[in-house]
C-alpha cells in the first residue's frame, strides 16, 4: 500500500490534508478536548508556521501529521490517500520514508559522532545502499554547513550545530515532509535565525516544512502562519 502512495508522490498537490479532525485526551474521568474540527491542507515548496499558547495543541497537531498520534474523528489524507485506518506497521513505513522530525531538544545520540547520528535513520531503509550511508551522511552535514564537524560528538558542538545535525538526520531518508516542533526553543537568537534559514532552504528545494514556534521570528520565513486558538486552526493576520 505505501509503495503505491510513494509512487503517487510527485503527481499530487496536496501532501497532507486534514478533514474535520478532532482529538481529545481521556485521562481517568476527565476528557481534555485539544483539537476541534481542523481542516487544513499542506503543500510542497512551502514553509508553514504553527503558533499558539503553550498547551494549545501544537505538538498534538504535529504528531498527528507525523503519524505518531491518532485522532478521534475526521480524515487524514497523505498524498491523496486516506491513512486514517492504516495499521501501525504501514504507518511506521510511511513515516520512515516520508517524514523527517526535528525536536526542541535535538535528541542526538551522545555516544555517536555527528555523521553516525545522521546514519541512524538509514539503517532501517532498504532503499539506501549500506556502502552509500557514510557518504550520504557527510553530504547532508555539508549541506547544513557542518563539513568540518562530521567527526564531532554532540557535546563537542554548539546548540545551533547540534540542531543542524538533527536537520541533516531528518533528511537522511530524503523525506518530502519536515516537521519541526519548537526547533529553536533551546537556542539563542543568532542560532535561531540559522535554523529557520536552513528550514526555509528546504522548502525552497521542494520540501513541505511545518515549524511549531513561539518565536515571532518564524513569521519572517513562513509562507503561511497558523495559530491554534481554542482547538481550531486560524490564519494569523500579520
Ligand atoms: N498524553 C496526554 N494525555 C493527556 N493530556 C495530554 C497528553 N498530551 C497532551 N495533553 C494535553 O493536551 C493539551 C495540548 O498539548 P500539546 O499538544 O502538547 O500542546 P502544545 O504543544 O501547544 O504546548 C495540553 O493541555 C496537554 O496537557
Ligand atoms: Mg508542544
Amino acid at each position: 500500500m505505501s509503495e503505491q502512495i510513494i509512487d503517487r508522490l510527485e503527481k499530487t498537490e496536496h501532501i497532507m490534508k486534514l478533514d474535520h479532525v478532532s482529538k481529545s485526551y481521556k485521562s481517568k474521568n476527565r476528557i481534555v478536548k485539544v483539537l476541534s474540527d481542523i481542516s487544513v491542507d499542506f503543500h510542497s515548496h512551502k514553509f508553514y508556521a504553527i503558533m499558539g499558547h503553550s498547551g494549545s495543541g501544537k505538538s498534538t497537531l504535529v504528531n498527528i501529521l507525523g503519524l505518531i498520534d491518532s485522532f478521534d474523528i475526521g480524515k487524514y489524507e497523505l498524498y491523496g490517500t486516506n491513512v486514517s485506518n492504516f495499521k501501525d506497521i504501514e504507518l511506521s513505513n510511511l513515516r520512515m520514508k516520508n517524514i523527517g522530525f526535528i525536536f526542541q531538544g535535538f535528541h542526538l545520540n551522545p555516544t555517536l559522532k555527528a555523521y553516525e547520528n545522521v546514519i541512524v535513520p538509514m539503517l532501517i531503509n532498504k532503499d539506501i545502499n549500506p556502502k552509500e550511508r557514510k557518504k550520504r551522511a557527510i553530504e547532508l552535514l555539508t549541506s547544513v554547513g557542518l563539513k568540518e564537524r562530521v567527526d564531532h560528538f554532540p557535546n563537542e558542538l554548539s546548540g545551533g550545530e547540534q540542531q543542524r545535525v538533527a536537520i541533516a538526520r531528518a533528511l537522511a531518508n530524503n523525506p518530502k515532509i519536515i516537521l519541526a516542533d519548537e526547533p529553536t526553543g533551546n537556542l539563542d537568537e543568532k542560532h535561531e535565525q540559522e535554523i529557520f534559514h536552513q528550514l526555509k532552504e528546504l522548502s525552497n528545494i521542494g520540501k513541505c516544512v511545518i515549524v511549531v514556534s513561539h518565536s515571532n521570528e518564524v513569521k519572517k520565513y513562513a509562507d503561511r502562519v497558523f495559530k491554534i486558538v481554542d482547538g481550531t486552526l486560524v490564519g494569523d493576520d500579520r
